[in-house]
Formats: C-alpha cells, structure tokens, sequence
C-alpha cells in the first residue's frame, strides 16, 4: 500500500505522461502494465522535453524502480535505443527493470502489422505500425517470444521457429522484400536477439516480486497506463482499438499485484478530445474550430507524427470511463488550449439515428458509429491561463468550466493542467477529499 493507477480517460494523449512524471517524486515504483511502444509520453522538464516510448515516466528521477510488466509488449531496439538515449543525457538507467515473462515484439509481428493495415485499405485501424497486434496475437495463440527467451540461444530458436511457421504464406512478400529480408532471416533474427538479451541482461528480473516489495513497506507504487479507455481492447470502440487493455483493471494482471494492492485510481482527460486512428468520434469537429484546437494543442502524434482529429470534450465517453475505471478523481489537462474561445461547447448526451437521445455510452457499434454529440455551451475565457499555478488564479469562467464537468461526470477533478511543464500543473481544492496523495503544502 498504495498503490495508484493513472490511465487515459479518452482517446490517448491526454498526458498521462506528464502526471505520472510530477507523481513519480512521491513514488518508489513506476510501472507500465500494458501496450508497447505504440505509446508516447511527453514529459517537460525544466524546458527540455522527453518522450518515452517504453521506458516508464519515472526514469527522470535518479533511484526510483521503473518497471516494464509482463503485460507490456516490448520491442528490444526501441527500449535499448531508449535506454542509450538516457544514459547520452547522463540520467541514471540503473533503476530499469523488465519483467522475464513480458513478450517480445519480433521483426514478423511489425511487418504482419503492415500488411494487416494494407489488406484492409480503405478500412485500415491507423494502427501505429508498430506491431503490437500481432505480437499480442501470438501471446494468445501462446506462440510468443518472452524477454526471457532472448537468454537462451536454444529455446529462443526453437521458439522463432514455431511462431514462424503458421505465418509462412503472409510473410512471402516481405521475405522477397530486399528492405524486409534480412530482418526476418531466422539466423539473423536470433542472433540479434541474443545481442539484444545480452545487453538488456542486467535489467531482467522478477519484476511482480519488485512491485510487491514496494507495496508491503508501505511505499507508493505508480502504475502508468498506456492508451486510453476508449481503445480498450474489450470496452473501447472495436475494432477500432488497441490489442490490450488500457483500463485500470489490467494494471494487476499487467504487473502482477492483487486488486486490494490498488487504493486510488486517477483518469486523465483533456479538456476537449483527441483521437489518433480510425474510428467512431461522435464529438470531432471538422470545421476551424477544429484547427484551431489541433494548432494551439500541438496535436500531431508523439510516435507517428500524425495530426490528431480534434473535438470538444465527451462527457458521455467520460461517464463510461469513470465507472468502467472506477475512478476516484479525474485530471483535466491542456486547459490553456481553450483559452480564447468565445463559448467552449460540451457535449453531454448523444443523438442517435432515430433521432433521440440518450446518455450513457452504447455497447452496439452501429449505434456508436451513427452516435453525435448534443452540446451545452459555456461562456470561454481570454486570458492567459498558462501562468496560474491555484485554482483561484483561473479566470471564473475556467473554473465554471471545470465545476460544469466534474458535476455532470460526477467524478472530482484533483488537478489541472495549463501549460507543458510539471510547475505547470494545479492541485484543485474540490480535489483534495478525492486522493490522499495530495502532498499537504499546494504544489
Ligand atoms: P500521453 O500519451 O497521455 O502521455 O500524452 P502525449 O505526451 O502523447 O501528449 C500530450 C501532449 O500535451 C504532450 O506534448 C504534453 O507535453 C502536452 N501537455 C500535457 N499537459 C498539458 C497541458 O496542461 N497544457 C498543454 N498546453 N500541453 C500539455
Ligand atoms: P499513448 O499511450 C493515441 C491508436 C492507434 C490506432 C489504434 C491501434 O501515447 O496515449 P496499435 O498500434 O496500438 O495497434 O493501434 O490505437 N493508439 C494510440 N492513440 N495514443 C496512444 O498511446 C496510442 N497507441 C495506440 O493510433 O488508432
Ligand atoms: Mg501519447
């Protein structure tokens, strides 16, 4: 005890990220239980920025525990040119550790990824390409390559073989693929995984039995969710979706712990909505409004550079992802973006095909597809917001605006964010009776 789980509340990108850094201080243990490198995390320290694709939020802070669970699927030259990264900036890498039993993202799961996405043209997810799908697929298929596999030439080929050989016929083009080839070479492939498992060996571990440590000296344990609620793998919008499960429920299964080893759970939202990827958003807007947003948020991916789709904010979406979380307090972040809006639009129902309305969040795809937003319009602001470090800085139309969504989600707001940087983040007052890790001085 405690442990805290902070996941995305929307579509990704909310700056989960950002929170788990300006937590972390107060932290023994940071974890990532799900997803892989399709994440990205920005964090903005004193002017610098870092983005952190698998390595865990808390790495900035010298001697904290940074974990990579067994729910994380992890691509070994992505988290090693990350680890080189670290260590080039002179930050302190011992901390990081990998569970044994997390599966590793092979060079066929990245290309099955790109032909998955090419079958399905017109169609395709957006996926980030990064091979996520097919490595949880072969997870499930229980034909997946472990981090601890990389330890043993013997077993490690054996296992390549036998995860090869159902996937022979879809991997034909890019093994003729001059660009491919020598990446799928079964030889090659283990060879580089040995180097790879040579080099990572250090930070191997039993990483459950790390995390559990933590919880029973009584020292707080974070668990960084990646995604979002809305590509869950079972509740968000499928097929439009991740391959895992980004809700708060997986941080167990994830990292190893029981749901008692759980005391609080954060959601991150933006104050409006973002989505990267294909697939139902029933508050985007398409207009200069829009563009507005996508400008003034910086919205284009963190890992694959693409500019967002941008929307007002879904109270219906942020109901459902407060109960299926079951989150004790929310946190608003990217405020400052609305800052110069004439009226800031809510959307607290939908409107469906036939016309009515309704405010919970459907479970029938052919309902959400056909699902838009119905709004309720609030009075903006202009000033700049980027500076207020309480809430009684924000201009009084900002807090009406942040009464408005903790009322009608019925979840408290514990903090808010107006700016990058992790001074640029306020502990709400309304928040305090929410978390008990609201250190006691106002940050
Ligand atoms: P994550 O994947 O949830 O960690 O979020 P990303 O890092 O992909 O995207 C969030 C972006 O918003 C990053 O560039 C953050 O630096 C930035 N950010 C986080 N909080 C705020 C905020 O309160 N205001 C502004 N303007 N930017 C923020
Ligand atoms: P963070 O942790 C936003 C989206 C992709 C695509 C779908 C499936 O930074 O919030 P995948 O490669 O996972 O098979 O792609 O999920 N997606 C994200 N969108 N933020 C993310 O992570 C995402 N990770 C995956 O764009 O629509
Ligand atoms: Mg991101």
């Amino acid at each position: 005890m405690p442990g805290l789980v902070i996941v995305g509340a929307q579509w990704g990108d909310e700056g989960k990220g950002k929170v788990v850094d300006l937590m972390a201080e107060q932290a023994d243990a940071v974890v990532r239980f799900q997803g892989g490198n399709n994440a990205g995390h920005t964090i903005v320290r004193d002017g610098e920025e870092f983005k952190f694709h698998l390595v865990p939020s808390g790495i900035l802070y010298p001697g904290k525990t940074c974990i990579i669970g067994n729910g994380v699927v992890v691509d070994p030259s992505v988290l090693l040119g990350e680890l080189d990264g670290l260590s080039r900036a002179g930050l302190d890498i011992s901390g990081l550790k990998v569970s044994a039993n997390a599966h590793v993202i092979m060079p066929y799961h990245i290309a099955l990824d790109h032909s998955g996405e090419a079958r399905l043209g017109k169609n395709e997810i957006g996926t980030t390409k990064r091979g996520i799908g097919p490595c949880y697929a072969d997870k499930a298929a229980r034909l997946g390559i472990r981090v601890q596999d990389m330890l043993d030439e013997k077993i490690l080929k054996k296992k390549i073989m036998a995860a090869l050989e159902p996937k022979q016929l879809m991997l034909r083009p890019y093994e003729r693929d001059p660009a491919w080839a020598p990446r799928l070479d079964l030889q090659q492939m283990t060879e580089d995984l040995l180097t790879f498992g040579h080099r990572l060996e250090k930070h191997i571990a039993d990483t459950s039995s790390l995390i559990w440590k933590t919880l029973d000296a009584g020292k707080l344990a974070l668990f960084e969710g990646a995604q979002a609620t809305m590509l869950d793998i079972d509740h968000g919008t499928y097929p439009f979706v991740t391959s895992s499960n980004p809700v708060s429920g997986a941080a167990t299964i994830g990292a190893g712990v029981g749901i008692h080893d759980i005391d609080e759970v954060w959601g991150v939202a933006k104050a409006y909505a973002t989505r990267v990827g294909a697939g139902p958003f029933p508050t985007e807007l398409f207009d200069a409004t829009g563009d507005l947003l996508r400008e003034n948020g910086h919205e284009f991916g963190t890992t694959t550079g693409r500019p967002r789709r941008c929307g007002w904010i879904d109270l219906v979406a942020l109901r459902y992802a407060c109960r299926l979380n079951t989150l004790d307090a929310l946190v608003i972040t990217k405020l400052d973006v609305l800052t110069g809006l004439d009226t800031i639009k809510v959307c607290t129902e939908y409107r469906g095909a036939d016309d009515a309305t309704f405010e919970t969040f459907p479970y029938h795809q052919s309902v959400l597809h056909r699902a838009r937003g119905v709004y309720e319009e609030l009075p903006g602001w202009s000033e700049d917001i980027t500076g207020c470090r309480t809430e009684a800085d924000l201009p009084q139309a900002a807090r009406d605006y942040l009464a408005f969504l903790a009322e009608r989600v019925g979840t408290p707001i514990v903090q808010v964010g107006v700016g990058p940087g992790r001074e640029q983040q306020i502990w709400t007052e309304s928040g305090q009776t929410a978390s008990k890790l609201r250190p006691t001085a106002n940050a």
